[in-house]
């Protein structure tokens, strides 16, 4: 993972390596390295106490690492270059909003903290309200709001002062899907409109799939495997398969699916087949042959590992038989 060319940093907006954390006999992290180009949104994953936000507040110089060889945040070193780094990064906490102020006063509240004049922290507040759908509720008091438009306001407030990377820790918890779609599409909407760089740990693999551009798997403070969640997922998930769908109403026998170049077994899914190859290369002349098959098809494609199946592997029974799968 590491190589020459990333040595200094500087088009990083994290890189960290060899860091360690202990508290007591307990190694909350055991080593890690990561690199996080600007602009990326990044995903932390791993079960509970694999030492996500353990990772977060170290990034977030509020919490001193053990032992760490690099620990740059933005192009500066931490702790040194702490004073500097912290009005270019927005953190998502649980405690930073006012019950008793309104939506709108909460987030000019914050954009006056960063320097903005009050016309501008009021033009910044609405631009926030707006984008999170939560303009028509600007006049309301937060205390009343749902926890997923509280969540939607935790991140706004992350977001006042414009900040280069922005922290969030498991933001979509306790969201229902609705509501956890919608952050995720916020996040990609602010990534590419500014190239914000996104710093987010979940469990919650089907959204973290599509909105990260990088993920890192960490399970016993290791990091298990690295890279963008297509590559982790074919890195940890050895098969090949492949999903032949019929017409509705009609079926593809099985035997002639198994007669076809490189297919090993078929599972039957409620409209379509699965079927089990054995090598990549035998990818494109199965669905050659497939589609040339007497039958009606929909579809014949390759199905890629999923980033579930690879957190499964990774971080479950046969991850931890097996060990580190890649860096
Ligand atoms: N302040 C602390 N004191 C003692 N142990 C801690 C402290 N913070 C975290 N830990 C331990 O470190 C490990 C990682 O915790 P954490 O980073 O919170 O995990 P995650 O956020 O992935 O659930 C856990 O075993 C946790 O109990
Ligand atoms: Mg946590």
């Amino acid at each position: 993972m590491l190589q020459g060319a990333a040595d200094s940093g500087e088009g990083l907006a994290v890189d960290v390596r060899g860091l360690t954390r202990s508290f007591g006999a307990v190694t909350a992290l055991a080593g890690i390295d990561l690199e996080i180009e600007r602009g990326a949104v990044f995903g932390l994953l791993g079960p509970n106490g694999a030492g996500k936000t353990t990772t977060v507040r170290i990034l977030n110089g509020v919490l001193d690492p053990t032992r760490v060889e690099v620990l740059r945040v933005l192009g500066r070193d931490l702790p040194e270059g702490d004073a500097l780094v912290r009005p270019l990064v927005g953190v998502q906490t649980d405690t930073n909003l006012y019950d008793r102020l309104s939506a709108r006063e909460n987030l000019a509240l914050f954009a006056r903290f960063y320097g903005l004049d009050r016309v501008a922290a009021a033009a910044r507040a609405d631009g926030l309200l707006d984008m999170f759908g939560l303009l028509d509720r600007a006049r309301e008091r937060v205390e009343r709001f749902s926890k997923g438009m509280k969540q939607k306001m935790l991140i706004a407030r992350a977001l006042v002062g414009s900040p280069q990377l922005v922290y969030l820790d498991e933001p979509t918890a306790g969201l229902d899907p609705e509501a956890s779609h919608e952050l995720m599409s916020y996040i990609r909407t602010v990534s590419r409109a500014e190239h914000t760089t996104f710093f987010i740990t979940s469990h919650r693999l089907d959204e973290m799939e599509t909105v990260c551009t990088k993920v890192a798997v960490l399970a016993d403070g290791v990091i298990r495997a690295q890279g963008s969640p297509a590559a982790v997922a074919r890195a940890a998930v050895p098969r090949v398969r492949a999903r032949v769908t019929p017409l509705p109403g009609t079926a593809v026998p099985i035997d002639d699916l198994l007669a076809l170049p490189g297919a090993l077994r078929a599972e039957f899914g409620p409209d379509f087949t699965l079927v089990d190859l054995c090598r990549v290369d035998d990818v494109p002349a199965f669905i050659r042959a497939a589609a040339a098959l007497p039958v009606q098809l929909l579809g014949v494609a390759e199905e890629p590992p999923t980033l579930k199946e690879a957190y499964l592997a990774l971080v479950g029974a046969a991850g931890r038989a097996s060990g580190d799968v890649t860096s």
